[in-house]
């Protein structure tokens, strides 16, 4: 795995992002910096998976900029994001991290030893001739996780990669993002569960109706919020 990456930091200038006529992000001015994971909270529609999105690359802002590293325009091989419900192909498990290794241009020889390298890296070890679509909701999860990081990416998005897993599937996950993150990999991410935000993040990002309410270092915005929102969210207070 590479070390810190020059795609850092992950600078959002003012971005606005729309589609037609609605307003998805409104006007963000955050930095993603190397470190512990940036996980972004806020409730449903409040604009995390648009946010991950565009800090992909995926989405282009209609006004204000993003850079990586000080570049507007990076190569995308470098950063690699796991949607919510991630599809897996018809076949095992190998040959779905295979699958990956061939789209990321990765020479043939080393395909064997990557692919167990990558298993043992999601704790599914010994598992790469199990059909991928029979394994359990936390290992596809985790399998996914594998296919991302196929392309030996320096930052990885991933959007709600908990939700509808039990408890130890999700123990499982979080110990794959803090395994990713001791090797140098920069992950942002999302998710609704604020004890997950909690055990995993070096910074917060509170987002609602597509603007960042607050921010900030984990520890000081879980102990001491600033604002009236933040404050109700943490209560478990609905923001409307
Ligand atoms: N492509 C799109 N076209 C129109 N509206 C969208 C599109 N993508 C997202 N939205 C809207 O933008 C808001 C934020 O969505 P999203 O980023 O998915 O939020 P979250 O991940 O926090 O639930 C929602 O109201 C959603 O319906
Ligand atoms: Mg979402």
């Amino acid at each position: 795995m590479r070390a810190p990456s020059s795609d850092l930091p992950i600078a959002f200038d003012n971005v606005t992002v729309a589609s037609r006529s609605v307003t998805i992000l409104n006007g963000i001015t955050l930095s993603i910096n190397a470190g512990m994971p940036t996980v972004l909270i806020g409730p449903n529609g409040s604009g995390k998976t648009t946010l991950l999105r565009t800090a992909m690359g995926l989405v282009a802002p209609v006004s204000g900029r993003v850079t990586w590293g000080g570049r507007e325009f990076a190569a995308p091989t470098r950063r690699a994001i796991m949607f919510q419900r991630p599809t897996m192909l018809r076949r095992s498990a190998a040959a779905n991290i295979r699958y990956a290794l061939k789209a990321a241009k990765i020479p043939r020889a080393s395909h064997d030893s990557r692919i167990a390298e990558l298993l043992a890296l999601v704790d599914l070890n010994g598992l790469g001739d199990r059909p991928a679509r029979r394994m359990s909701g936390g290992e596809q999860q985790r399998l996914a996780l594998a296919r991302a990081l196929a392309c030996d990416p320096a930052v990885l998005f991933l959007d709600e990669p908990t939700a509808s897993l039990d408890p130890a599937a999700t123990k499982a996950m979080e110990d794959v993002v803090r395994t990713v993150t001791d090797r140098g990999i920069k992950v942002v991410m999302s998710t609704h569960d604020l004890g997950e935000a909690r055990r995993l993040a070096g910074d917060i990002v509170l987002l609602h109706r597509g603007q960042i309410v607050e921010t900030g270092e984990a520890t000081a915005f879980f102990n001491s919020p600033q604002t009236g929102e933040a404050k109700k969210f943490l209560a478990g207070e609905l923001l409307v």
